[in-house]
Order: structure tokens, then sequence, then C-alpha cells
């Protein structure tokens, strides 16, 4: 069983590297050694890298890579993916490349809008509660002002506050549901300490409400947190190009293709097994992107996911059809991204990574994420339906298989070289390896 430990984020980073080796490794050495391999040579970079979270014993590498030839909105772009996924990236520069010869991708973003409620309990009369609510709210407003100076200087800020009952789902529950323009920033921390503050002058001004009972002026806030479902920071990415246009394998005509294509995308719509998996696709470009990028890839996929089941059932993000002989193929996706703060600031990946996209504002940052997104989901619809998912896949795993055997790079460049031509399998591979070394 293992041993339980008090006061283990005071140790030192060796201290706690010790606890750990010898708490749960047969060979302490080799683990605190393989620990050590990942420590970056650079000292300082290295404490960079300690102190963004707490008890860090070393890092963990994913690879970054990148994805050029992406024309949006007639300009060009190389997108860097941190992903560990061995396709993902490949199959992004292949769509790219299919697209950039049509046209590319064109985007717009239709809302950059956020949310943050405070949640609250209130029992007493509504109509009270109304009528305190329209006499506090300029304050909530002006006792915010610290926070919001800059941001409103800038353009962006508290948008509207308003009081919502939800007494009919819980007993005394309302809420303060605000809506924030945060600009370039992601707007966490922004967000969560204008909610805070409100929470802290509604609690008191409800205290000196003359109109409130005893019992009334009581508010109870239960807490203050903004909301990772943002259907109101809302980004349009899509294709397009005459069907006859659409295939470049000769063995299939652009309207065949484009009739799988989008027999495929109607399934996703309509069968939620397929749809968390096509949209898993999706999420294979967008992800890495906002890895990439420094932002927050749980809040995005949190948010995305519950705006895929928006109508009540889990469904496609993306959409295609045939309208007077184009096809189109598009995603709105709603995307909480930001370019400054968080760790855009801080990490010297995500500053190249922010200077290789142009240095975008969020919304630019939103349109390339959701083109990240759509392409990657072309690409995947379009090996589904064509040659199946296989054959790219494990062409691309074959390195890594190569890699588990320790094939060195003679090796790797014949076998590479022979599964040009044969389907790749964990065995064929162990095969012909085994062939190769005798
Ligand atoms: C694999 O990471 C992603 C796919 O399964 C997506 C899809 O099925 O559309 C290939």
């Amino acid at each position: 069983m293992s041993k339980t430990i008090s006061g283990f984020s005071k140790l030192s980073k060796s201290k706690k590297i010790d606890w750990i080796v010898d708490t749960y490794f047969s060979n302490a050495e080799d683990a605190k050694s393989i620990l050590k391999q990942y420590w970056n040579t650079n000292d300082k970079l290295q404490q960079l890298h300690d102190e963004f979270i707490e008890n860090t014993i070393t890092n963990y590498y994913l690879p970054l890579g990148v994805a050029p030839n992406f024309l949006i909105n007639d300009k060009l772009y190389t997108i860097p993916m941190a992903i560990e996924e061995s396709s993902v990236v490949a199959a992004a520069s292949k769509a790219a490349k299919f697209w950039l010869d049509r046209g590319g991708f064109k985007t717009t973003v239709i809302s950059t809008t956020k949310i943050g409620q405070v949640h609250f309990m209130y029992s007493g009369d509504t109509d009270k509660l109304k009528r305190f609510f329209q006499d506090v709210k300029p304050m909530l407003f002006k006792d915010s002002e610290a926070i919001t100076k800059n941001m409103t200087k800038r353009g962006g800020g508290i948008l509207d506050i308003e009081l919502r009952d939800k007494t009919s789902e819980i007993d005394n529950y309302f809420q303060l549901h605000v809506s924030f323009e945060t600009l370039n920033a992601m707007g966490a921390n922004f967000i969560n300490s204008c909610l805070e503050q409100f929470a802290k002058t509604f609690k008191n001004e409800a205290l000196n409400f003359d109109l409130f009972s005893e019992t009334e002026q009581q508010i109870e806030i239960v807490m203050s947190i903004l909301s990772n479902y943002v259907p109101d920071c809302l980004v349009r990415a899509e294709v397009s190009c005459p069907v006859e246009k659409l295939s470049d394998n000769p063995a299939i005509s652009g309207e065949a293709f484009a009739r799988k294509f989008i027999q495929a995308v109607n399934i996703a719509e309509i069968e939620p097994y397929r749809a968390v998996t096509h949209n898993k696709g999706v999420m294979n470009g967008i992800d890495a992107v906002v890895l990439a990028t420094g932002n927050d890839f749980r809040a995005v996929e949190a948010g995305v996911h519950a705006y895929a089941s928006r109508n009540g059932r889990y469904s496609s993000l993306s959409h295609a059809k045939i309208e007077d002989g184009i096809f189109k193929f598009w995603m709105e996706i709603p995307l909480a991204l930001g370019t400054v703060g968080g760790l855009t600031g801080l990490h010297p990946l995500v500053k190249l990574a922010l200077e290789m996209l142009h240095k975008p504002s969020a919304p630019e940052l939103m349109q390339i994420v959701a083109v990240a997104g759509l392409a990657q989901n072309f690409a995947a619809l379009r090996s589904l339906t064509t040659t199946g998912i296989q054959q790219g896949h494990m062409k691309m795993h074959l390195m890594n298989i190569l890699n588990q055997f320790e094939a060195n790079d003679e090796e790797k460049l014949k076998l590479t070289d022979y599964f040009k031509t044969k389907t790749v399998t964990h065995n064929a591979v162990i095969e012909a390896l085994k062939s190769l070394r005798n």
C-alpha cells in the first residue's frame, strides 16, 4: 500500500523526487534519472516551468509540429500544433494543401461575449429582490471599477448584469448572470474578480436594504465563477468549391465524393455515437492549436461539447451540403481564447507560436483554431469515406512501433520504404524487422 505524506508541497524539488522514487519505484535510481532526463539544462527556463504549477518534478514533453499552407481569408498561415497523436499534423497539412488549391478557408467571428455568474440563495419576496437588484445594479458597476478600468479603456468590460430567478428548479436559487467583453484576454481572472466583487457588494448592500425583512437581508452567496459555456463567443469556418473540383482521385468523381462525405456528416448529425467521434476529430485540430498557443484546452473542450448538445441531443459540430453545384462544408464553434495574459506572455514556445501566427488578436486566433478543427474533420471524413482511416493512421504509427522495438535509423529508412506499398500492422512490422535483422 502507498504511504501518505503531509507537508509534501513544502519539500524541496529534490526531496519531493526522493520521496516519490523511494515510495513507488523498485529501481529508485532509474526512476530518478528518467525524471531528470527531462529537466531543461537552462536553470532559469526550468524554474519558469517548475513554477507554472505546484509540486513539479519534471517536464512532460509533447511534440510541437507545424502544418503549413493554410489559406485563411486570403492570408497564409503555418499553424503550430502541440499533440501526441501521430496522424494529426499530417492530416491537417494535407487538408490545408487540398483547400489551398480551392480558395482556402473563409472565417467570420460571429460574437465574442463571455458569461459569468454569481449563484446565490434568497428566501423571501421576489418582487422585493427585483427592486433591490435595480437599486444595487449601478453600485455593482461602480464597485468593480478598479478591476474594469483598463479593460473598459480598451473597449471591453461588463456588458450587462441580469437577475435570474431559478427557483422553479431549486428553492430560493437566483443568479446574477453577467455578460462580458474581454477583448484579447481569455478573461477568466478578469471575470472571476468582477464576480467576486459583485457578490461582496450584493451581500453587503442587502443588509442595508430597507424593504427587506431580516431574513430577506441574509442573502447567501453560494459561488461566483465564470462559465465555460460560451455559445455567444462564436466563430464560423467554412470551405467551398464546385463539386467537380472536389476529388483529386481519378477513381472517384467529385459528385460521388461529395455525396458520401455529406452522408457521413448527416450520420454524425443524428447519431450521438458517431457524433462524439466525429467531434473528437474536430477537437484533434482545435486542442493542438489551443495548447500550442497557451490556451485552456479543458475550458474549450467543455464549452464545445456543451454547444454540440445545445438542442437536447449531442450532434455534429460541422455540416455539409451541395448548393447550386457548390460543395459547402462549415462549422460554427464556441471558442473562448486569449492572446494576452495567462501563459501567452510567459511560455517561450507559446510566444513563438503566436509570432508564427502573425501575433493574432483573440478573435483572429478563434478563426485560426476553428480552421484547424474544420481541416482536421475534413481530413478524417475524407479518409473514412474513401480509403478508410487505418491506412493513413498505421503509416504514421509505423514510426511509433519501430521506436518501440528500438529500430536504428537504417532499419527505419528501409522499413518505411518497405511499408509504402504494404499494409502496416503491429505484427507485420515486427516480422519485417525480424527478417531485416536476420
Ligand atoms: C481519431 O483521432 C479521429 C477520428 O476517429 C475522427 C473521426 O472518426 O471522424 C478519425
